[in-house]
């Protein structure tokens, strides 16, 4: 298995560039299930999940052609097994993605119950509740969701929660129902204004997305388009967050300062000096960082997905922070890792109060899911001595050459086997 090894303690100094985002690069790739033509997407990251998603669609019929660095084809002329096996899904929850578009392709769906994960309990329930308010029968059997539909009726659906991945896959569903369909207390990340712009492109009629509100009216048929991937918010903050907690000036370029007002903010907050526009965000920190607290909820507030790197940054802070996790139940994983490097935290049901140290100690410390990943990297640029990260597995599947990028803005890391 492999491990990265850091020696911290050095500040980044460089330019790098940002991928495309993961989390709206996914739902796009499950969008070319909706046509017979070509879907040719740009900005695509080298991740492990695209790379288990592009295989789930081509199992499912779909060619996929011309993938080269970040680009490539997907043409879905015919769908031929209508199947999201559990080895697939178990190791990516997104796979699920693909419910809402091969029932309103294909009129049948059967796809693992996503199950247990690391972070929390992680149900589908609004996904399912949403598409039978839209006509569909949907029974599970052995594990699986078994989902039949021979057309699927616009409806209007009231989430209970906000959900983006249920958000993407009932919108997705809609474009090609019958008549109009009304998604309430819907998601609004900037993934599904991504999507949204892409089934648009294909020809669907979708109106609200970034809202609450999204109404989509069904259309008889979508066609082939070209569609660019929007920067990775999480990946372009995680960066930040490394270079406030290490010190030092970096330059993200291809990312866009408009998607992260709310960690900017927070960043801010801690000290650093951010100057940015819709291309770029240039980041300079001279100085201790001061606590933050925060409290993770749905897009534009503070998101879920940056909230294990800011612990890292505020286990070395100035001052006491209180991190609260809203979205997800069992999302402060990291902390017995972080303490393992000494960190003072305590977690009291779904907060945890950090209390800033003057540093680090460098520790073997294990990766327990893709953001407790990027905490401990984090954690290990400003430990000092060497940090050992086992499990970076999690770490891959998020974050496109983590340590090549680390290594231009001068950090000590490298990969081992
Ligand atoms: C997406 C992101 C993930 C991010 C999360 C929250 C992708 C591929 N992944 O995950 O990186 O951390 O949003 O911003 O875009 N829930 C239910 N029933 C459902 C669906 C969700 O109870 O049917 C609950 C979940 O357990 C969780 C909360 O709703 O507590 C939010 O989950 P959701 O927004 O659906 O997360 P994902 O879309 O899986």
């Amino acid at each position: 298995m492999q491990k990265l090894i850091i020696q911290g303690g050095r500040p980044l100094h460089g330019e790098i560039i940002i991928s495309g985002a993961k989390n709206a690069a996914l739902p796009v790739l499950c969008a070319a299930l909706l046509t017979k033509e070509t879907l040719k997407i740009n900005n695509i990251p080298a991740l492990q999940d695209i790379t288990t998603m592009l295989s789930l669609l081509e199992q499912m019929g779909t060619s996929i052609t011309d993938h080269r660095s970040s680009e490539v084809s997907l043409t879905a002329a015919n769908l031929t097994h209508l199947v999201a096996p559990y080895e697939m899904v178990k190791t990516m929850r997104a796979a699920i993605l693909v419910l809402g578009p091969l029932l309103a392709r294909a009129g049948e769906a059967n796809i693992s119950l996503p199950g247990g994960c690391a972070i929390g309990l992680r149900p589908v329930d609004q996904h399912i509740k949403g598409l039978q308010a839209m006509g569909a029968e949907i029974h599970i059997r052995h594990g699986y969701i078994h989902a039949v539909a021979k057309k699927l009726q616009g409806a209007r659906i009231v989430f209970d929660i906000v959900t983006v991945t249920g958000t993407e896959n009932l919108m997705m569903a809609a474009t090609l129902a019958d008549g109009t369909t009304i998604l309430e207390n819907a998601a609004r990340e900037p993934e599904i204004i991504d999507l949204a712009n892409c089934l648009i492109a294909m020809g669907a009629n979708i109106q609200g997305a970034g809202t609450d509100v999204i109404t989509i009216e069904g259309v008889q048929t979508l066609y082939g388009t070209e569609h660019t991937v929007m920067p990775d918010r999480i990946e372009t903050g995680t960066f930040l967050v490394a270079a406030t907690a290490a010190g030092g000036e970096i330059h993200l370029k291809n990312t866009d300062s408009r998607l992260l007002d709310a960690v900017l903010d927070k960043l801010t907050e801690a000290g650093a000096c951010i100057d940015a526009n819709e291309n770029w965000i240039h980041l300079k920190m001279d100085s201790k960082p001061k606590s933050v607290n925060l409290r993770t909820a749905p897009y534009p507030a503070f998101p879920t997905d940056m909230q294990a790197q800011f612990m890292s940054l505020n286990c070395v802070a100035e001052g006491t922070a209180i991190i609260t996790e809203t979205i997800f139940e069992n999302r402060l994983m990291h902390v017995q890792e972080l303490k393992r490097m000494n960190a003072n935290i305590e977690v009291e049901g779904n907060a945890a109060i950090v209390y800033g140290i003057p540093q680090l100690d460098g520790a073997h410390v294990m990766a327990t899911d893709l953001r407790a990943s990027a905490s401990l990297v984090i954690a290990g640029l400003i430990a000092q001595g060497e940090t050992i990260i086992d499990r970076i597995y999690h770490l891959d599947r998020g974050y496109e050459n983590i340590e090549e990028k680390l290594s231009a803005l001068g950090a000590q890391i490298r990969r081992i086997n």
